[in-house]
C-alpha cells in the first residue's frame, strides 16, 4: 500500500515536471524576445551601471538569481558591441551584511580620481544604493545608503571599498539610484539621487567623499509615486551649438497610463544646481505631460554614462515592464525584458521644447529580409498587409503615411486563436493608442488588460511617420518621428501571424517597409 502510494506520489511529480518543462519551452519559442535583452534565468529590473569601454557597451541590471520573482537584490551583467546582441556574464554585485545592491550607476574613471586604477588600468568605479533590510523590517528611516564598488578587469569582477557607505543617510527614508557623470567644465564628478519627491545633487573630486550641493523637483513635475533612478546630461537642441541640460525622473505609481513611467525636464546646470528653463516652466504649467515614454512598459530607463554619439545624442535603455504587474506576468522561466536601446535627442520649436527617442541605428544589421509597401493604396476597409504564419517574431515596420483630415486608422497584429493587439491614431482625439485588451493572456492582474494605453499627437503632419519595433511580446511605437512614444508588453495565447490595416480606406502609404529581424 504505502509502495503504491509512493510511486504514485512520484509519478505525480513527474507529471508536474513534465507540465513545467513544457510550459517553459512553450515559454521560449512564444515569449522569449529575439532583439532584446532578457537574463537567461529568472528576475530582471531596473537597468544599472551603463558604462562604453574598450568597443563595449556594458549593462547591468537589478537581479535575483534566486526566482523569478523580485528578491535579494544582486546587479547581473551583459555586455554588447551594437547595443542589439547580448551576451550575459555572471553576476557581477552580491547582497552583503550592508544590504541588497539597489539600482545605480557606473563611470570609467579615466584619471583614476578615485586612486583605485593600479599599474596603468583604468579603474571602473561603480555607485548604487545599499538597502538595508533588516533596517526595513525594523521600520527605520535611514535604510538607504550610498556605495561604490571598483572593477579593474573592465567590469567583470568587482571589489567594495572598505570605507563604504560614501554617503550616509539624510534621515529620509527613500534616498537612492545614484547616478554618476564627470563634469568636464568643473572637473568634477556630479551625483545625482532621487529622495521621496525630489531629487538631490552632490559632487565629488574622487567618487569617495561627497559634499551635497542642490535640490530639485519638489514642487514641480508628476509626484503621483515616489520618485525613482534620476539621470542628468546635456543635449545639443536641434543636432546646433546651443546645449540645454535633460532630467529623468522616473516614478511609480502616477505615470501617464498607470503605474511606473518615467517624466522629464529640460533645463540648465552650472555645477552645483539645475534650474528649469523658463520656457520649459511655462510648457510644464501649460500642459504637464511630458514623458520619455507614454506607454505602461518603460521604467526606470537611464543614459549610457561615457558615450555621446557624434550627433550630440545619448542612448539610452529602460526596463520594459511596470511595476503594476511586472512580478506575475506569465513567464516563469525568466522575468522581463529591456526596451530596445534608443538614441535621445532634444528639439525645440514653436511649441518649445520635446525629447525625441529612435530606436538604435544599430537594428539594421540584423535585417534579414525587407517588404516593400511603397505607393500602396489601402482600398478595403481591412486590408492583409503582412502574414508569416510561423509567427511575426521581430519586425521593424515603418512606414509615412497621408492622412486626409480626420484620418483615423488601425494596425491590428492578430493569430487565428482570435487574439488581436489593435494599435493607430484615433484622429477625432487626436490620440495614439495601443489597445491590448484582446491580446492574448489578460487576467494574471486586474488592469494590465482592461485599459488602452494612450498618447497625444505632438505633430499636425499630413504625412504621418511611424516606426514600429515588434518582438514577439512588445511594440514599441515611435510616432512623428520619436516625438510620441508608446511601449506596451502582451502575451498571446499564439504567435501574432498577421497585420491587418482596418478602417485604410482613404489611407495610402507614402513610404512603408516591413523588415524581418534576426
Ligand atoms: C525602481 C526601483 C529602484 C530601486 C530598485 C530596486 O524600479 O524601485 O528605485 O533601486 O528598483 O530593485
Amino acid at each position: 500500500m504505502k509502495k503504491l502510494y509512493l510511486i504514485s506520489v512520484m509519478l505525480f511529480l513527474m507529471a508536474c515536471q513534465n507540465a513545467t518543462q513544457e510550459t517553459q519551452m512553450n515559454e521560449e519559442t512564444l515569449y522569449r524576445p529575439l532583439l532584446h535583452f532578457t537574463p537567461k534565468a529568472h528576475w530582471m529590473n531596473d537597468p544599472n551601471g551603463m558604462f562604453y569601454f574598450n568597443g563595449k557597451y556594458h549593462l547591468y541590471f537589478q537581479y535575483y538569481p534566486g526566482a523569478s520573482v523580485w528578491g535579494p537584490m544582486h546587479w547581473g551583467h551583459a555586455s554588447s558591441e551594437d547595443l542589439v546582441h547580448w551576451e550575459e556574464h555572471p553576476v557581477a554585485l552580491y547582497p552583503d551584511e550592508m544590504g541588497y545592491i539597489f539600482s545605480g550607476s557606473a563611470v570609467v574613471d579615466h584619471q583614476n580620481t578615485s586612486g583605485f586604477g593600479k599599474e596603468g588600468v583604468t579603474p571602473i568605479v561603480a555607485i548604487f544604493t545599499h538597502h538595508d533590510m533588516d533596517k526595513e523590517i525594523a521600520e527605520k528611516i535611514d535604510v538607504e545608503t550610498q556605495s561604490i564598488a571598483y572593477s579593474l578587469d573592465e567590469g567583470m569582477t568587482w571589489t567594495k571599498y572598505e570605507g563604504n557607505p560614501v554617503i550616509k543617510n539624510p534621515n529620509i527614508r527613500d534616498f537612492r539610484d545614484p547616478k554618476v557623470f564627470w563634469d568636464e567644465t568643473r572637473k568634477q564628478w556630479v551625483l545625482i539621487l532621487a529622495a521621496q519627491q525630489k531629487v538631490m545633487l552632490y559632487t565629488s573630486p574622487n567618487l569617495k567623499d561627497w559634499t551635497y550641493s542642490a535640490d530639485f523637483g519638489e514642487d514641480v513635475g508628476h509626484h503621483g509615486g515616489v520618485w525613482e533612478c534620476p539621470d542628468l546630461f546635456p543635449l545639443p537642441v536641434n543636432q546646433g551649438e546651443k546645449q540645454k541640460w535633460v532630467m529623468l525622473v522616473s516614478i511609480n505609481p502616477g505615470g501617464p497610463n498607470g503605474g511606473s513611467a518615467t517624466q522629464y525636464f529640460i533645463g540648465d546646470f552650472d555645477g552645483e544646481k539645475f534650474t528649469l528653463d523658463e520656457e520649459f516652466a511655462a510648457q510644464l504649467k501649460d500642459d504637464n505631460n511630458y514623458w520619455v515614454d507614454f506607454g505602461r512598459d518603460n521604467y526606470a530607463g537611464v543614459t549610457w554614462q561615457n558615450k555621446t554619439l557624434e550627433n550630440g545624442n545619448k542612448l539610452f535603455i529602460g526596463w520594459m515592464s511596470n511595476w503594476q504587474y511586472a512580478k506575475v506576468v506569465p513567464t516563469e522561466k525568466w522575468r522581463s525584458a529591456m526596451t530596445i536601446a534608443r538614441e535621445l535627442a532634444l528639439q525645440h520649436n514653436e511649441k518649445g521644447y520635446r525629447l525625441f527617442s529612435s530606436p538604435v541605428k544599430d537594428i539594421e544589421q540584423s535585417i534579414a529580409e525587407e517588404i516593400s509597401l511603397n505607393d500602396r493604396s489601402l482600398s478595403k476597409a481591412l486590408t492583409s498587409i503582412y502574414k508569416n504564419e510561423e509567427g511575426l517574431g521581430a519586425l521593424r515596420f515603418s512606414f509615412a503615411l497621408d492622412l486626409e483630415e480626420n484620418q483615423s486608422f488601425e494596425f491590428q497584429l492578430k493569430n487565428s486563436a482570435g487574439d488581436h493587439l489593435d494599435l493607430g491614431l484615433d484622429a477625432t482625439n487626436n490620440y495614439f493608442y495601443v489597445d491590448r485588451t484582446a491580446s492574448g493572456k489578460i487576467d494574471f492582474e486586474k488592469e494590465f488588460g482592461t485599459r488602452v494605453s494612450i498618447a497625444p499627437r505632438l505633430g499636425n503632419e499630413k504625412t504621418l511617420q511611424g516606426e514600429i519595433i515588434l518582438d514577439k511580446t512588445s511594440v514599441e511605437l515611435f510616432w512623428d518621428g520619436g516625438r510620441t512614444v508608446l511601449t506596451d508588453i502582451f502575451f498571446p495565447q499564439q504567435a501574432y501571424t498577421e497585420i491587418v490595416v482596418k478602417g485604410g480606406e482613404n489611407v495610402q502609404f507614402k513610404q512603408g517597409v516591413i523588415a524581418r529581424l534576426k
